[in-house]
């Protein structure tokens, strides 16, 4: 690419103009890591954001108690690592500052407000046209790093229109202090639902927790150790059903039978489980004490929300004061990306892991490896690798055939 190019930043704020390098969409932990990877081998590349910041997910979506589940090590991005006074295990501001570190150390600068609402890939042009409700942006790369947890889950169970009190997504849950000694119905049991019925009940209320499945729960820690650096370091060595088998017969000795309580273990094993169908399992960090000791009510799946509560599939009538739905979360790419066969119905690449980082005609994905940041951080080099290649050796883009472009739409 030319030198005599303008900086990408200055041609962002004008109206129409070439830019350069890559379009990322989405400025998460993903979306940044890939930027900082091509920019430490000079490739340019403009993140485009529907929101106002950085890491949005973290810092407008996540409860206050949020810690990070696993230690710092597996939960860096590349090229810069978590502060050394940070704690094993950093807090939800923490890892927000660190993504602000990251971002200022790489002379990272997305665009705000721009959420993308189409991009397809142009064959005749061999350009991929990226439209948000300002402009439309031209490159030859799409980057696509919107997440996998892009949307609130927000399932229709029956009645639920009918019920008096507050209902909402965790998404949008901060503090058990909203909730002070009311009765609170949580749907699901993944680590979202455990963290909120745990903070609930530091604030007095009394949480009844649906389990409508079988589920996966795990000591943080096994001995002093994290259980997934444990199994991540026998992974190198045993086959992923003896470590599965090792790390349930742990946890059982740490645990107890968590079947007793309601929590029924899936047959297939925990590590399997996560590779196959991207469920997580649930890493203690409190919750199961106050299960065992009756605070956090285990409940059956809902039948159907009354005026005042629900109804179980077990018979049972309960009132509640408010309701808060623990149901996940989904990918959103099937909204915005068109024309390509990359992605299943759910907007998860159809290629799995190590392989999902790249379609065809230059769309590249970051953080859909359902392993979490670690996942990210390798994505994000092997993105960034080959792009470098490209951008270094093919004749087209040395003579700018590779500049992308910038639309005013309106
Ligand atoms: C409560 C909670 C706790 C978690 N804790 C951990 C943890 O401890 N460790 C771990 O590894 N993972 C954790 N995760 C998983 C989490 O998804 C990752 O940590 C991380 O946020 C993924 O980064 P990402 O950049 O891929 O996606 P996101 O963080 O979701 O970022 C995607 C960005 O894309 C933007 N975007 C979406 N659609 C568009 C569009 N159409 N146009 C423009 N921009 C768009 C969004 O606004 C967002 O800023 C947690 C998730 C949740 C919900
Ligand atoms: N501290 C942390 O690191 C932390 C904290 C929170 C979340 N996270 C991560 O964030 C991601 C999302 O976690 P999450 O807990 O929000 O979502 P999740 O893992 O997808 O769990 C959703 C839960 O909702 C249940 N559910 C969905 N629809 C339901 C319905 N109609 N009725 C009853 N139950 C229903 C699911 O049950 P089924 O299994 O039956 O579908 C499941 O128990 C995960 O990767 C998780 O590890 C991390």
């Amino acid at each position: 690419m030319g030198s005599s190019k303008k900086p990408q930043q200055e041609n962002q704020e004008s109206n129409s103009g070439i830019l350069q390098g890559p379009i990322i969409v989405g400025a998460g932990p993903s979306g940044l890591a890939a930027a900082a990877c091509l920019s430490n081998n000079g490739v340019p590349s403009l993140i485009l954001e529907k929101s106002d910041c950085i890491a949005s997910l973290w810092q407008q979506k996540t409860y206050d108690r949020l810690k990070l589940h696993l230690p710092k090590q597996f939960c860096e991005l590349p090229l810069m690592g978590f502060p050394e006074d940070f704690p094993r295990y950093p807090t939800k501001s923490q890892f927000i500052s660190y993504m602000e570190s990251y971002a200022s150390h790489f002379s990272i600068k997305p665009k705000f407000n721009q959420a993308v609402q189409t991009a397809e890939f142009n064959p005749v042009s061999g350009f991929w046209r990226v439209k948000t409700q300002d402009y439309e942006y031209i490159s030859k790369w799409l980057i696509v790093a919107t997440g996998e947890n892009a949307e609130p889950v927000v399932p229709e169970i029956v009645g639920m229109d009918k019920f008096q009190g507050p209902v909402l997504h965790t998404s949008l849950y901060k503090s058990g202090s909203d909730f002070k000694s009311q009765r609170v119905l949580v749907v699901g049991c993944g680590n979202s639902g455990m963290e909120v019925s745990l903070d609930l009940c530091r604030y007095n209320a009394i949480p009844h927790m649906v389990v409508r499945n079988t589920v996966h729960v795990l000591p943080r820690e096994m001995f002093g150790f994290s259980t997934f650096g444990i199994a991540m370091a026998l992974l190198k060595w045993l086959p992923l059903k003896l470590v599965d088998s090792v790390v349930l017969l742990v946890a059982s000795f740490i645990l107890g039978n968590t079947d007793q309580l309601g929590l029924k273990r899936p047959k297939t094993g925990p590590i399997e489980l996560k590779n196959v169908t991207g469920k997580t399992p649930v890493l203690d960090v409190g919750a199961l004490s106050q299960i065992k000791s009756d605070k956090i009510k285990v409940m059956e799946g809902v039948k159907e929300i009354t005026r005042n509560g629900a109804r179980f599939m077990n018979g049972q009538e309960k009132e509640f004061d408010s309701i808060i739905l623990a149901t996940g979360y989904k990918s959103n790419v099937p909204t915005w990306l068109k024309g390509c066969d990359f992605f299943t119905k759910d907007g998860m690449p159809k290629t799995s892991f190590p392989n999902c980082w790249k379609g065809s005609d230059g769309l590249y994905t970051v953080g859909f490896t359902r392993r979490g940041l670690l996942g990210t951080a390798s994505d994000a080099v092997a993105i960034a690798k080959d792009i470098t290649q490209l951008w270094k050796t093919n004749k087209d883009c040395r003579n700018n055939y590779c500049n992308s472009h910038v639309i005013l739409l309106k």
